[in-house]
Parts: C-alpha cells; structure tokens; sequence
C-alpha cells in the first residue's frame, strides 16, 4: 500500500484524490494546496464519503510539503486553467513558476517519487518539472492522451450507438489543437473504425477531439475536471498495481519518432518504476508530418518555458 500526494486541491485534484479513493488501492491520500482549508475541507469531505461507498484509503489536506513526506507517487495539478478565448499555452507564464516550484518542495519531502504532471500547457510542464527535480525520465511524465482519446472514444461511441468500452485507440502528440488522433490505430471490438463509420463523419470527430478542451471551456467557463481527474488516477493505478498497461502519455524523448531533448505525448507502457517502455508505432507519410507540426508548436512553448530561466 502506498501514499500519493495530490498538489493543487481544485477541480482536478480534487476529482483525482477523490476518484483514486474509490479505487481503494493507496493507503494514504494527501492534498495538497496553497489554499489549505479548501484542501483540508475536500479531503475531509471525501474522507467522510468513505463509510458511504467503503474505501479505506485516508484523505487529508494540507498546505504542509512536510505532510507529504515519503511519497511514492505525486500528481501535479497545481496552476490555472484556462479561461473562454485563452489556450493552453497562455498560462505558460504563472504555471511554469508554480509547476517548478512545486516539485522543488515536493523533493525536499520525497526522495524518489514518481511525478505525473496534469497542470497546462502540458507537455512544457512535465519539461519543466523533469528538469527540475532531475529525476530519470521514466518517473516524470504527463497525463492528456487519456483524456485526449477518451474524449475522441466518447465521441465515436455517440456517433456509433455502442459502448465506449469497446473502443480502443491510441493518440499521439501534443496536448493542444495539433495532437494526432490515429484512426488506423482505432477499433471497435477489434473491428477497424475506418470500416465502420465514412471519412467525413471520422474527419470531423477527429477534428472535434483536437477541440475538445476548448469546448468544455466554453460551456463552463473553465476547463475540465471529472474525466481529467479519471485519466489521471487511471495512471496512478495502472503504477501501483504495475498493471504494464499501455496509454499515451506525455513522456521525454530522446530520438524515438525522430524527436530529441523533449516531452510529447506517445504510446508507453506504466508499470512500478513509471514508464517501461516508449512503444514505437510504424507512422505512415501523413501521420509523421501531422506529427512533426505538434512537435513544433511544443517546441516553441518549450521556447518561451527556456526564455523564462527558471
Ligand atoms: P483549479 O483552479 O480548479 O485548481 C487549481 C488549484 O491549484 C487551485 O486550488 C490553486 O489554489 C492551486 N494552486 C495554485 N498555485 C499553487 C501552488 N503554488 N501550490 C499548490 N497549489 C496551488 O484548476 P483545475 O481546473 O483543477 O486545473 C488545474 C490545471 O490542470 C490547469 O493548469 C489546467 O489547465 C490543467 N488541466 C490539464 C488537463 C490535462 O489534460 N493535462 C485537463 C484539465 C486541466
Ligand atoms: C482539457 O483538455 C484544459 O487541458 C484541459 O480539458
């Protein structure tokens, strides 16, 4: 059994210690987050859910690192999201300090933990924290695959009349409007969905996943939380059960795909010590140029994250 610490008490955090809880797989659950009383109230809040829906894992909250002593898994969601009109990238500026200095505190308390990093834009914060605190690779990486392909399997299951259980698909990718959903990596039990659905409606189910934060953000005015929260403890449990389970994930690449000295999202397998292994999909001529127009636009907001010299 095992503590994970959740940094960032807001609608994600908290969706994710809360959703992590009901999986009863961790021992201890601590949230954290600069404004303390919301984080000690919602974790007692789902603390006292517990006898409800019978869990025993504990949950408390705090605006204390020393409480998060000796943790084996940290999420990261500590940052603003975005507001209508804004995108991800614009809040590069105040999360990149906040995401640094987080897991600079977090590592005074937690020798060797592994990082998951949700706060935006996505793919520069788990740049940002992988060299902050040093760590190997493999323990720092990011979560918006997930959420990116669930959405995209969500929308496909609507469109399809079956059930998002029986979707399977693999994205790849920054977690911005130019991540690369893959239909010829996309099934519906097993049966190609390129058989079963035409290319316009495909196309544009594709081209509403690459939007489907800024959707969510129009309608509520901030951005998303119950399957943000979800993916994340997806990944924590996948860890702590070393399940060896394969999800896109935001990982550091060091020449798979073509790509160097950065975090972008890819297909991994989780496993105890965090990611086993980068799996490396054979990409046709149209996929690999979606893909090096993500790299990009990361590249330069990895840019504007070196520029600020943290
Ligand atoms: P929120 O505003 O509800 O919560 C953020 C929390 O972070 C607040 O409670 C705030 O007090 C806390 N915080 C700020 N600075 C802190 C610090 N230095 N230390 C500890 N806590 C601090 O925001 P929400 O909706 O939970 O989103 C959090 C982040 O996650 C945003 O950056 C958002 O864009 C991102 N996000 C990423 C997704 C992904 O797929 N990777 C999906 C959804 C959100
Ligand atoms: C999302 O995709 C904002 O990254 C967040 O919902």
């Amino acid at each position: 059994m095992s503590k994970v610490t959740v940094v960032g008490a807001g609608n994600v955090g908290a969706t994710v210690a809360n959703v992590l809880a009901h999986k009863d797989i961790v021992k201890e659950i601590v949230l954290l987050d600069i404004k303390g009383n919301m984080a000690k109230g919602k974790a007692l809040d789902s603390w006292q859910q517990a006898p409800i829906d019978y869990y025993s894992t504990t949950i408390t909250g705090t605006d204390d690192y020393k409480d998060t002593k000796g943790s084996d898994i940290v999420v990261i969601t500590a940052g603003i999201p975005r507001k209508p009109g804004m995108s991800r990238d614009d809040l590069i500026s105040t999360n990149a300090k906040i995401v640094v200095s987080v897991t600079k505190s977090i590592l005074k308390y937690s020798k060797n933990p592994i990082i998951i990093l949700v706060s935006n834009p996505l793919d520069v914060m788990t740049y940002a924290a992988l060299k902050a605190s040093k760590l190997k690779p493999h323990r720092v990486f990011g979560m918006a695959g997930i959420l990116d392909t669930a959405r995209y399997r969500a929308f496909l299951a609507t469109e399809l009349g079956v059930s998002p259980k029986d979707i399977q698909a693999i994205l790849m990718g920054g977690h911005g409007d130019t991540m690369v959903p893959l239909p010829r990596f996309t099934t519906v039990a097993g049966i190609p969905v390129t058989d079963m659905i035409t290319k316009s409606k495909l196309n544009k189910i594709v081209e509403r996943t690459k939007k489907g934060g800024g959707e969510l953000v129009k309608l509520m005015g901030t951005s998303a939380w119950y399957a943000p929260g979800a993916a994340a403890a997806q990944m924590v449990e996948s860890i702590l059960k070393d399940e060896g389970r394969i999800f896109p994930c935001c990982a550091w690449l060091s020449g798979e795909y073509g790509v160097k000295n950065m975090c972008l999202g890819v297909p991994v397998q989780l496993g105890k010590e965090g990611i086993k292994q980068i799996l490396k999909l054979k990409l046709n001529a149209e996929e690999k140029k979606d893909l090096r127009t993500s790299v990009k636009a990361v590249s330069s907001v990895i840019d504007s994250f070196k520029k600020m010299k943290l």
